[in-house]
Formats: structure tokens, sequence, C-alpha cells
């Protein structure tokens, strides 16, 4: 019996939800397979698209780790499971790539022994692996990937989520500009303390648009994507930051910020015609960047 699953790319903060609040996109995504094998213990024998980066060694990747803190768990450790890795984003891109990684090696081999956990229950495991790659603890890319749609972290210490639902004509534009930028770098840049008045108004924000998501109000959701605490000053780290959220707004988005750490970028946009639109328009500006970009659209 094998085992083929599918965790897609998530993007973190939604500008005002620093670390609590995300959404998955249809692609990109990482894949995994399990299947069992006679040789105890956990081995991962493939690894795709990683460009060699990834050790095989499953206490050093996201996957394995996420998959034998699970086994851990349930007292199954000696259990011979085969596991392939085949990576489909790159790495520091903002996608959440390190999380999807996580995700699907928790949920392959939970599914592969017979589905003992629910997927709410998988969450801890997944997010031990993400922890594993940049010792941070935050839901917000791990929580989307694992149970879909728009996810809302209360407390990422007590892993108490919420499923938040989407207008039925809200989609995202996002679009990865090729550079690397590591979460660690991205996080430490950040102020430890933050003037009172930037805290009231990134409440106001995440309410507003927690409030507008759950009421299909695109006017308010548009009025509150406004991050005054990470993106000024993660913007500094991608180029050409302010030129495509210029483009990006006058082509309709409804909102426009950094995607988790960054280097991806995303556009909150009224319907699918929209979200095209938008995405052309960040993607021409990007193009100034070398190496050539991703875009993608999708229904939330
Ligand atoms: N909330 C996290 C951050 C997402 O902004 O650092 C990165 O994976």
């Amino acid at each position: 019996q094998e085992i083929r699953v599918f965790a897609p790319a998530t993007v973190a903060n939604v500008a005002c939800g620093y670390d609590v609040l995300g959404f998955a996109i249809d692609a990109p995504g990482d894949e995994v397979v399990v299947r069992f094998c006679d040789k105890p213990g956990l081995h991962i024998t493939k690894i795709t698209g990683d460009n060699g980066k990834l050790p095989k060694n499953p206490a050093q990747n996201t996957a394995g780790v996420a998959a034998l803190d699970l086994l851990k768990h349930l007292g199954m450790t000696d259990r011979g499971i085969e596991m392939e890795i085949h990576k489909k984003m790159p790495f520091g891109s903002g996608l959440g790539s390190s999380a999807a990684s996580a995700v699907a090696g928790a949920y392959a081999v939970n599914k592969l022994i017979g589905e003992p956990l629910t997927k709410k229950q998988l969450l801890p495991f997944a997010m031990a692996g993400e922890a594993s790659a940049d010792g941070a603890w935050h839901a917000d890319n791990v929580g989307p990937c694992l149970l879909g749609g728009i996810v809302f972290i209360r407390s990422n210490d007590e892993l108490d989520v919420a499923q938040i639902p989407a207008p039925k004509n809200l989609w995202a534009a996002v679009v990865h500009p090729d550079i690397e930028i590591l979460t660690k770098v991205a996080r430490e840049i950040l102020p430890k303390e933050i003037p009172l008045e930037n805290a009231t108004q990134q409440i106001g924000n995440l309410g507003g648009l927690l409030c507008g998501l759950i009421q299909e109000d695109y006017g308010l959701i548009a009025r509150s994507i406004h991050d005054v605490i990470a993106e000024p000053r993660r913007q500094k780290l991608i180029p050409d930051f302010y030129k495509a959220k210029r483009a990006a707004m006058g082509a309709g988005a409804l909102g426009f910020s950094i995607s988790g750490a960054g280097p991806s970028v995303f556009a909150l946009c009224e319907g699918k015609e929209s979200a095209r639109k938008v995405v052309e328009a960040i993607s021409k500006v990007f193009s100034a960047v070398p190496l050539g970009n991703q875009a993608y659209i999708s229904k939330i």
C-alpha cells in the first residue's frame, strides 16, 4: 500500500495578522509518498526538487521530524516506513515551503497507519516539524496548510485555531520574485517593542479583516489589509516592493502585502478576472528581478 499526499503553499500573516492568520492556495505544493517496509524505523529514500539541500536523515528535515514526532507519540517508532519527499516550491520563498513538507509528512504517515488522529490533532506534530526548520513556533502556515482555507490562530502556544469562511468570490494573486529570504533573518529585523498606536491600528485592521471575511464585505476587507508592523521593515528585503504594490492596487487589488516572511507577495482580489489582471501587473514589476518569476492565482 502506498499513500501519496499533497500539501499546499500558504500565505501567512495576510498583512495585519502577524503569526496569527494564514490561508492556503491551490498551487504550488509539496508531495510526500509513504509505504511500509521491512526495515524498522522511518527511512527517507528519495528527495526531489530540493537542489540537494535537504538531508535524508529524517531527524533533519521538516517532513521527517513531523512524522517521527507523530510515530513517537503513538509508540510506533519501530514500524518500518519509507518516505519520499517531492519539493515543488523553493525554500525561503515566503510560501510556507517547510510547513508544507511538515504537514505532508505527518498527514501521510497518519493516513498510512489507519488515521488514528484527526487533521486537527496532527497540528502539534506538523508544528514541531516546521519549528525544526525556522526555530519559531507559529501556526500561520501549518494551520491553513493542514486544515485548508483561512485559519486564524488565537494562541500559538495552545494551538487554539479557528477556520474562517472565505467570501465566495475572494481570490488571491501570489508572485514569487526569484530571491531567497531566510525567515530567521526576516524575523530578526522586527522590533521587540512597538508603539501603542501601531498596536491599536494593527488590532483594528485584523478585527476589520476578520469581520469583512465573515460578512463578505469586500470594502471592509480592502480597508483592513494594512500592516504597520512587519511590512515597513521587511519591504527593504524585497526590491521594488512598493512599485509592485502600486501596480497591484492600480490593477484593482483589494489589498497587497508580503506573503509570510517574503519575498513572495500577495494581493487579495474580488473575482478571478481581477486576480488575473493583478497577478500580471505584479509579475511585470518583478521581471526586473533576475532569474524568472513564478505567479499563481487561487480561489481562497
Ligand atoms: N508569521 C511568520 C513570519 C511566517 O512572518 O515570520 C513565516 O513563515
